[in-house]
This record gives structure tokens, sequence and C-alpha cells, in this order.
């Protein structure tokens, strides 16, 4: 059996709300004080990494349930909030990110709830025995170090017997030993999703006098970005990470701020079955436009479900932006976005000490590292700071934008993992069947808009070449592959 649960998200927004903590006390309630609850009615997050702790921006499943099969609960709320709130009775809510809870509409059980903020609760008074609620973590916060949420549950038996408090409340502190940069998702080496999808990557400039005064450069009519270049890939494919040594593309980018050979890099790894699927390839951008976001769009797959980004920064020895190693297929689905840091790092080929310093070629060559951030150098624009400190220097968004469910016959259903008996999704285990390689010439870019900029470019869709595919099944198949192209803006096809 093999059921599709499409599951709809609401994000809370609320308007409504009282200042000051939030009373939980069910409004049926005809008992002012909780009953002592002695470990039946329990609240449970799943972190994944285990501990309680959570990583900004990332979705978490809330779990509210009642371990005696016997006692269902009819009413229950669930708070997210800061834990500050206890102290100060005119707590505004609006003034900390808690993150935000999204019911899931498949049961509609829960709502958001009109009396506090950031909560949600029951819809109707069936019985009930397990409710779940996604929390997506606060963002990215900019400066604050340490930062707990608490999640707080009410029960309801009935309107005599409600519980707080104890295996009610979990307080989460944020994950400060992951740097600020770090994506959401920890990677995973396989990912078992029965879809691939499409999405858009955003390049934000933020590098500015006005954030970054220490040595700004003193032509800034000099300065700029690259290219962003990068790729979707496999759990295999490394376009570059701390503690590698360069590649003679990133090196070129880095230093020359040249994307050609790096381009040609992620070309040449391209594979159905490992390596890179679309390569990636924004616009540069360059003083006054530094700030004008660059964007691409790229697929990922089953095997893909990765992507690592680069920008060089100009000038500089050999500096560079970038993600690696971004995991976007999740326990919960494709991840539906995300947004983080960038601070420089370097590429271990040139020596400097700041953007516009002299140079001179590092012997031997150092592996990729952090540029010197809380150097001892009065002449390091990272002058004794810490990255917590330190301002971005760009935001790399990433958004989905479809997904595409594959054939059925393409996935393999594996024993047991059908859909649960309340309903729910179960994880899903499948494997993809057939791997057909796509041959041929990519044809023309396409922009998106007008007759220059970011576009797309296929190949394989002819009937002649469909024929010339080799399956891993034996099987002739037709398909067709689609990557980002640029095509370059000049005389002719400005509009
Ligand atoms: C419930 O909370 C009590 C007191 O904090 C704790 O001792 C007990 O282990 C918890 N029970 C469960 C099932 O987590
Ligand atoms: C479940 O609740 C019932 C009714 O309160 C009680 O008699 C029973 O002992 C409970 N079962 C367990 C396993 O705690
Ligand atoms: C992909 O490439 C890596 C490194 O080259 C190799 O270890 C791995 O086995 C390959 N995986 C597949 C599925 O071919």
């Amino acid at each position: 059996m093999y059921i599709f649960v499409v599951i709809f998200l609401l994000t809370v927004s609320l308007t409504t709300g009282q200042p000051g903590k939030c009373d939980q006390t069910p409004p049926q309630a005809t008992v002012d004080t909780p009953s002592e609850n002695k470990g039946t009615f329990q609240l449970t997050v799943d972190t994944k990494e285990g501990g309680l702790i959570y990583r900004p921006d990332q979705t978490y499943v809330l779990i509210l349930t009642t371990n005696n099969q016997t006692r269902p609960f009819r009413w229950f709320m669930i708070t997210v909030e800061d834990p500050g709130v206890d102290t100060e009775p005119d707590f505004d809510h609006r003034t900390v990110d808690v993150g935000s809870l999204k019911t899931l509409d498949t049961h509609r059980q829960s709502r958001y709830s009109e009396r506090c903020y950031n909560s949600v609760e029951n819809t109707d008074n069936s019985d009930k025995y397990r409710v779940e609620v996604h929390w997506v973590s606060p963002k990215q916060p900019q400066n604050d170090r340490k930062k707990s949420v608490r999640l707080r549950a009410m029960v309801a038996e009935n309107s005599e017997v409600w519980y707080i408090g104890d295996n009610l409340t979990v307080v989460l502190e944020k994950d400060i030993n992951k740097p600020l940069d770090s994506p959401p998702y920890p990677v995973i080496s396989v990912c078992n999703l029965c879809s691939e999808a499409r999405y858009e990557v955003i390049f934000k400039g933020k590098w500015s006098r006005m954030s970054h005064p220490r040595k700004y450069p003193r032509k800034p009519d000099d300065n700029g970005y690259s290219h962003l270049v990068g790729a979707s890939h496999s759990y295999h494919y490394i376009l570059w990470q701390p503690g590698d040594k360069a590649s003679p593309g990133l090196k070129k980018l880095a230093e020359e701020a040249d994307i050609s050979d790096i381009e040609r890099e992620i070309i040449d790894a391209m594979s159905l079955t490992n390596g890179t699927r679309t390569l990636i390839r924004g616009r540069r951008r360059h003083h006054p436009d530094m700030f004008e976001p660059s964007h691409s769009l790229f697929r990922v797959d089953r095997i893909h479900h990765l992507f690592s980004v680069l920008v060089a920064m100009k000038p500089s020895p050999d500096w560079f932006l970038g993600a690696t190693k971004f995991e976007l297929c999740t326990d919960l689905g494709w991840l539906e976005e995300s947004e983080i840091p960038l601070y420089p790092w370097d590429a271990g080929t040139m020596d400097g000490i700041s953007y516009e310093s002299p140079t001179s070629v590092t012997q031997p060559v150092d592996s990729i590292d952090r540029v010197a951030v809380g150097s001892f150098n009065q002449e390091s624009p990272f002058y004794q700071m810490n990255l917590n400190d330190l301002k971005p220097f760009a935001l790399l968004q990433v958004r989905r934008l479809a997904v595409y469910p594959l054939p059925e016959e393409d996935c393999i259903e594996e024993e047991g993992m059908a859909t649960g008996d309340d309903g729910k999704a179960e994880p899903q285990t499948l494997s993809l069947r057939e791997h057909c390689e796509v041959r041929g010439e990519w044809g023309p870019c396409v922009p998106h808009n007008g007759r220059c900029g970011d576009g797309n470019q296929m190949r394989g869709s002819s009937e002649e070449e469909a024929l010339r595919m080799t399956c891993q099944n034996g099987k002739n198949g037709r398909r067709v592959e689609t990557r980002s192209c640029f095509m370059e803006c000049n005389e002719n096809n400005m509009d």
C-alpha cells in the first residue's frame, strides 16, 4: 500500500494575545488548580542531535502524548515562549523571536490560540492520544550568543482534571557550538525522499563601509563580488571544504574572481549517479550594486540532495564567501527555506593580511580555513574580533519552488513502512529503480526574462537521443536534463 499524505502547513501570524505569561488554564475548567501529572502526559521534542538544544531556523516536531491508552485528553494548549516572561509582568512578546508554531492541517486537531501569543490549542472536544505540531526555531540571531526557548503544554482530561508543569515543559538552549554560518540540517548519506525539487538560491551582499569599517578598501569603486557559482551534488562530491586544499578552479576564483575553471570542474563532474547535477551560476555584482541580489535556480534529487556555492571577494588576497554541503533532504521532506550568514574564507593560496595589503604566494599552499577572525595583527580587518561580533559579509537564502513526485514505479516501498494506524505518514524508504544517462549537447541558454541574464538550458529531449540513452535496467528511456545558465549581456542583446 502506498499512500501519499499531503500535509498543509499554516504559519502562525498572531495579532492578538496578552502581554506577560500565557495563562493556559482551559476555559472549560471548573477547578482552578492543575492536578499532578506523574508522567502520564508528556511533551517531547525530537531534536535529532539529542539533548535539549536547538539549531536556528530549523523545523522540529513537538509531540504531545498520553502514555496510558485508557486516558486520552480532550483539550490542550502548547505555548512557545522566552523564559524571561516569568520575571517581566509586561513582557512584550513582539520583541523576541521564539520561532513559530505550525499546525498540521491533516487532522485539524489544532489551531492558533487567540488568547496567547505563539500558542496552539485544540479545535474540538474529541478524545486525543497524540498531537503533533511543528515548531520552526528562531532565525539566525545576529549577536545574541545564548538564547533559550521554552515549550510549555497544558492537557485536560475533563473540566476538573488538567495538567501543566513536569513532563509537559521543555526548555531548549541554542546550540552555540555550531558556527552561525552552518547550514540548518546535518548532512545525510542517503536521501529517501520519493521526489525531486527545484530551488532558488539567492546571494545578498552585505559588505559595506558601514558594517565593516575596519580597513575598508580606500577605492571602493573597485569592490565587487564574483559570479555566484556552485552546484547541486551528491553526498560524495566536494566543491570545497575547510581543511582541504583549494582545487585549481577555486584558486583561480579566489585570487582573480574568475569562475571559468571551477565551472569546468563542476560540469566535468556531472553524472546522474554521483557528482554534480545542476550548475549554479548567478550574476556578479560590483560597486555600487553590491547589494543587488544574485540568484540562480537548481534541481535536487535523491542522489544530488546537497548544494555548495562560492563567491569571491574583490579586493582580497584569496578570500571568498560560500556554503558547503548544504543539506536539503530532511525527515520532513525537502527543506522549505533557510537563510544563513556568510563570513569570509581563505583559500590558502595567497598570503595577505587585509583586503588591499600586499600579497605573496603562500608556500607551501595552506588548506582552506576561515580568514583569521580574532587576528592579533593590527592590519587585519578582523583584529581581535569574534565570529559572533562580526557582521555577515552576505546572506545566503535558499527557497524551495516546487516538488516533483517521482513516478510510482521508480520508488520501491519497503516492508512495514506504510502509513501508520493513526493515519500519520511514516518515513518512506524507497529506492530509485532506474538510472538513465542523459547524453548530447546542451541546448541554447534561454534567459528567464528578456534576452540576457540568468536562464535555463536543456538536453536530451529529442526522440533520437532518447533511443541512445542507456539505462541501468536495460530499457531505453526518455529524459530531459535542465541546468541554470547565464547569457552575458552585451550591446546586441541588452533590452
Ligand atoms: C516526569 O517528570 C518527573 C519529574 O521531573 C520525572 O522524574 C519523570 O521521569 C518524568 N517522566 C517521564 C515519563 O518522563
Ligand atoms: C491507566 O489509567 C487507568 C485509569 O486511571 C489506571 O487504572 C491504570 O492503572 C493506568 N495504567 C497504567 C499502565 O498506568
Ligand atoms: C561516488 O563517488 C565516490 C568518490 O569518487 C565513491 O566513493 C562512491 O562509491 C561513488 N558512489 C556511487 C553510487 O557511484
